[in-house]
């Protein structure tokens, strides 16, 4: 295969890039664009989903990382036989080690990152009557945090250019019912926080923060959640910091951290060892981390820093590089977010571009490339089970019927429509390797790009 550059010209040319080692190990013969990253060249080797050799046949890094340290850990919360927070003080610690890491004054741990999000909605009084704005771009956990407060969900449409909740649109969406602004920092970067915190003090209703999927991330060089009133992370398995399920609070005011400590334990006081069996006046719920979690964070948080700066430096180049294909377009940041947590890598996906292929024919044959990717989210605010609880004998009860009837017609989300049709998806945990894996993620898509025609009738 001929190309304008030599074999040796091009392995010179990426030298120290990583890039001649990923196509070597591609196949692939390949060129080197103006602005000297890698690609692939046109005629190359037929693409994997048509018979061809994939690009990649190596998996991604394996997730979770553990060593002894985490065993370790684990092991001395077992042999303790202190297996619960009341009893143990590894949730405790670990509290005081992610309030310090993220430069919070208060933390509460929770078992998972919806029950965070529930205390905080809980501790905050939101509730029946009250409308909470939230993003149709999201996991559904938001939207249920609310439900389940038989408060009213009102979405507002999605900004497609960063995928966050489009704060110049929030405004328009809220009534003197409005109690609670509930943005999410979707994917590890940030709503734009600014914007969003303007409106809540200007109209003195609520903030709070669903930053599950970023942590480590900062707005203006200081870590999401906590910004608002609250803010809420999730450590389940696939999260950037993880211990199989739990979550966790973070507040900068005394009483909030002590109204959402008190609705996670139940309505209980603090009390000595942190737990205690006198009632503090709210009501609430069991939403507790257990001490495993709670060591099991302790030695997975040692890792969530050099792991953060693997995935940017890694996501930042293959930004960069994709941003010289034609159809790809990678998530936008705003000004305002100095630090993506990059729990997904968002992009959205033009057929116009791959002549005409579709997008799930474009990851079908990404995935026989060896690069697996997925469609991310279908529009949460078109869910059927929406509409069916607002037509519940509770929902009836608390809301006039004017209220219910105009939801649909307030309910229209066309940009987040569209993004949902274009949106691709990587994980995280493909960022935590080296860069020829980024090199081998934009030689597939090049190569898909290069014979998107024959896949496309084949
Ligand atoms: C944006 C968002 N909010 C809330 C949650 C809920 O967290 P958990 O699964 O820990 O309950 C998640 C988890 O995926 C999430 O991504």
């Amino acid at each position: 295969m001929k190309t304008s550059w030599s074999r040796r010209h091009f392995l010179k040319a990426t030298a120290g890039t990583g890039a001649g080692m990923a196509l070597r190990g591609a196949g692939t013969a390949a060129l080197v664009s103006a602005t000297g990253f890698p690609q692939v060249a046109l005629g190359a080797e037929s693409p994997a989903v048509l018979g061809g050799k994939p690009v990649r046949t190596a998996p991604f890094s394996r997730w979770p990382v553990m060593d002894a340290t985490d065993e370790q850990g684990w092991m001395e919360a077992l042999k303790s036989g202190r297996w619960f927070r009341g009893s143990g003080d590894r949730v405790n610690r670990f509290e005081e080690a992610y309030a310090q890491l993220t430069g919070s004054k208060y933390c509460v741990a929770t078992a998972n990152g919806t029950s965070a999000l529930f205390a905080a909605i809980g501790g905050l009084d939101v509730g029946p009557g009250d409308e909470v704005i939230l993003p149709p771009y999201t996991f559904v956990a938001t939207l249920n945090v609310i439900l389940l407060q038989y408060a009213l969900p009102v979405f507002v449409d999605s900004d497609p250019e960063t995928f966050q909740i489009d704060a110049r649109r929030v405004e328009a969406s809220m009534t003197d019912r409005t109690a609670l602004i509930l943005p999410v920092h979707l994917g590890g970067s940030s709503a734009d926080l600014d914007a969003l915190l303007e409106i809540a003090r200007r109209r003195k209703v609520r903030l709070v923060e669903d930053a599950c999927q970023a942590h480590l991330a900062e707005w203006r060089g200081k870590k999401v959640g906590t910004w608002g009133d609250a803010g809420c992370f999730s450590f389940q398995a696939s999260k950037n910091l993880n211990c199989g399920e739990g979550g966790a609070v973070l507040t900068q005011d005394p009483e909030i951290a002590e109204r959402c400590h008190a609705f996670h334990n139940n309505g209980r006081g603090r009390g000595i060892g942190g737990f205690d069996a006198s009632l503090s006046g709210c009501r609430g719920a069991n939403l507790r981390l257990t001490e495993f979690q709670g060591a099991l964070l302790m030695t997975q948080m040692a890792r969530v820093e050099a792991q953060s700066r693997t995935r940017e430096a890694n996501a930042a180049y293959l930004t960069r590089v994709l941003s010289e294909i034609p159809g790809i377009r990678p998530a936008r940041m705003y000004a305002g977010c100095t630090r993506n947590a990059y729990h997904l890598y968002m992009f959205r996906y033009d057929p116009a571009a791959f002549a005409g292929l579709s997008r799930a024919a474009f990851l079908k044959a990404l995935s026989a490339e060896g690069i697996p990717g997925s469609t991310g989210y279908a529009p949460l605010n078109k869910e059927a089970f929406i509409e069916a609880t607002l037509k519940s004998r509770a929902y009836r009860k608390i809301y006039p019927p004017e209220v219910l009837a105009s939801w649909a017609e307030r309910n229209q989300c066309p940009a987040n429509d569209q993004l949902c049709r274009e949106a691709v998806w990587f994980t995280q945990t493909m960022f935590l390797g080296t860069r020829d894996d980024m090199d081998q993620i934009a030689a597939a898509i090049r190569k898909i790009q290069t014979h998107a025609a024959k896949i496309a009738a084949a």
